[in-house]
């Protein structure tokens, strides 16, 4: 693993993007953004003690053949287990890959492809204080465990992660891995908004389903998403089974 570290850069994904020497395995943290990116164009707020790092995975024939659109899951699956295993708190997945506790985001994934190289950006919420633009919908850990967390060493964790939980996707174990998410399903009896363009539909989201899709119970029967945005509309526990 390479490890770059920047103290002010726009972005660590633009800047894999822009890199011209790619290679797997190039880690790059920053410890601050100017321009930091999240999903759907929005704009990922990255203030001074988060973990905003992105790195290099190269392209795999195998994880072509069986289905790279899993990968955001993966990505997030094995941000789960880390922090899991790290700080053993009740951390939710929230479908495509962001890490909830206490019913606010922790951390975000955003994946890109450029070239023959998927550019993983993480941010998450390790020593950062949360401004109050953003209290009720993000959570700091440092704030919970009430220590420093050290963000290099939870760096290193997460990438190595990364790739052992890629492995094991790529080994056959996506039944295991998805059974597990489906227990930490965060949307999971909730009722949603799925914004796509200018079409909104409402419903009640279901499980994560084998091809990776969500399952969401609408008044026009079962639908299965996986693009456009979801938005939860408002937080109704419709099941409590899970
Ligand atoms: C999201 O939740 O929408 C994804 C957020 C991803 C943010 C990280 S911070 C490090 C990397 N650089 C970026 O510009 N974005 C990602």
């Amino acid at each position: 693993m390479e490890i770059i570290k920047l103290d002010k850069i726009d972005s660590t994904n633009i800047y894999l993007k822009n890199k011209e020497k790619k290679k797997d395995g190039i880690v790059v943290i920053a410890k601050e953004q100017s321009a930091g990116r999240g999903r759907r164009g929005n704009k990922w707020y990255s203030s001074d003690g988060a973990g905003l790092f992105s790195f290099l995975l190269e392209e795999k024939r195998e994880l072509i053949e069986q289905g790279e659109e899993r990968l955001p899951l993966i990505v997030g699956y094995a941000m789960y287990k880390v922090l899991k295993d790290e700080f053993n708190l009740d951390f939710k997945f929230k479908w495509t890959n962001d890490i909830y506790l206490y019913d606010k985001k922790v951390s975000g994934i955003l994946v890109e492809k450029v070239e023959k190289f998927y550019i993983i950006g993480i941010g998450i919420n390790l020593n950062n204080k949360i401004s109050s633009e953003i209290e009720n919908i993000a959570i700091s850990l440092g704030d919970i465990v009430g220590e420093y967390i050290d963000i290099d060493k939870i760096v290193e964790k997460i990438v190595k992660g990364i790739y052992l939980y890629l492995d094991k996707y790529l080994n056959g174990e996506w039944r295991d891995i998805l059974q597990e998410l489906n227990t930490i399903n965060y949307l999971y009896g909730k009722r949603i908004e799925i914004k796509m363009g200018d079409l909104v539909e409402k419903g009640i989201a279901g499980d994560i389903l084998e091809d990776g899709r969500l399952e969401v119970f609408t008044s026009d029967g079962i639908k299965r998403y996986n693009i456009g945005e979801i938005h939860i509309s408002n937080n109704d526990e419709i099941k409590s089974d899970k």
